[in-house]
């Protein structure tokens, strides 16, 4: 039985010396190109490969990334569980991101940085954390995580999803008619949700509208979610006082796109979350012996849902 690792070497060394020491009957393989195909039961890639129907006995497929919206799961077979990445790793980073793209906005940031390049010295008015409501888009593993890494700062914290989760100390919604009653309330909206055929477009003039005035967006689920030029109409006529993107459509973002210039966008090139490769292995690793054991992966996808 083999684990084929495809992705970057680094990367893979490190797995490969956590999975000769935990799981040393597995032989662990880098190159495809040497693989005996019909011995690979674990694949873990970023995108699935064209010749992935050689793999006849695969038995899992797991995403390198939190997300699997890069995976084109049309060509794989029912039967192969797709697993998503969850580490402890993208969580911590995910978590840190999330705060510095908060903590920005709620202390005014982007216009402190336009009033330092243009040598203004100018006191704002402050919000306190208390008076500012937090709203997340997806509550899954990193949702909760980050309403978690939020709570001592003593915000107002409130979270959506599609089904209804009940959390401490945060406002859950719920639905269709839960997602405007938690937009009407919501001063920083961050979005983590996974990018499906419903969220493809989420971020967009209409919900924009359902915010207060003068909110702000943090984005970190994925680049096609978010209407670009919606953004830029909500920014420039106040519907929206800034936002913090780390993900874009497409990627890497064109020169001259005018989310590099715009005075309150903070943008970063993808990199508020990134697989860290040791705690990665452990979960992988933890992932393998929890399928041995016949419990379901953590992460486990459900094809027909998206994620
Ligand atoms: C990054 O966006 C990931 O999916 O891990």
């Amino acid at each position: 039985m083999t684990f084929l690792f495809n992705s970057d070497a680094r990367r893979g060394h490190i797995f490969h010396e956590a999975f000769a020491r935990e799981l040393s009957d597995l032989a662990f393989s880098m190159d495809p190109t040497s693989v005996d195909p019909d011995a690979v039961r674990y694949l873990i890639t970023w995108t699935v490969p064209d010749d992935l129907p050689r793999y006849r006995n695969l038995e899992v497929l797991f995403s390198i990334g939190a997300g699997i919206d890069q995976f084109n799961t049309a060509h794989v077979p029912d039967h192969v569980k797709v697993v998503r990445m969850v580490e402890d790793g993208i969580t911590r980073m995910m978590q840190e991101y999330v705060t510095l793209g908060v903590l920005s906005l709620h202390r005014n940031l982007p216009a402190y940085l336009s009033h330092q390049r243009r040598q203004v010295w100018n006191a704002l008015p402050q919000v306190q954390a208390h008076e500012r409501r937090i709203g997340v888009l997806g509550l899954g593993n990193l949702g909760q995580a980050v309403l978690e890494r939020l709570k001592p700062f003593g915000f107002v914290l409130s979270g959506w999803s599609r089904s209804q989760h009940e959390l401490e100390g945060v406002a859950c919604f719920a639905g269709e008619a839960g997602l405007r009653a938690m937009l009407s309330e919501t001063d920083l909206l961050i979005c983590l949700l996974p990018l499906t055929d419903e969220t493809l477009g989420f971020l967009n003039a209409d919900l924009f509208e359902k915010l207060p005035q003068g909110a702000g967006l943090v984005h970190v689920g994925r680049g096609p979610q978010l209407v670009s030029e919606d953004l830029l109409v909500a920014l420039d006529n106040g519907q929206l006082a800034g936002a913090v993107i780390d993900v874009t459509d497409p990627e890497p973002l064109p020169a001259g796109h005018p989310f590099w210039s715009h005075e309150r966008i903070l943008l970063t090139p993808h990199i508020a979350s990134v697989t860290q490769p040791h705690s990665a292995a452990r979960a992988v690793i933890d992932n393998i012996k929890r399928i041995r054991a016949g419990l379901d992966p953590l992460g486990l996808v459900d094809r027909r849902r998206g994620y």
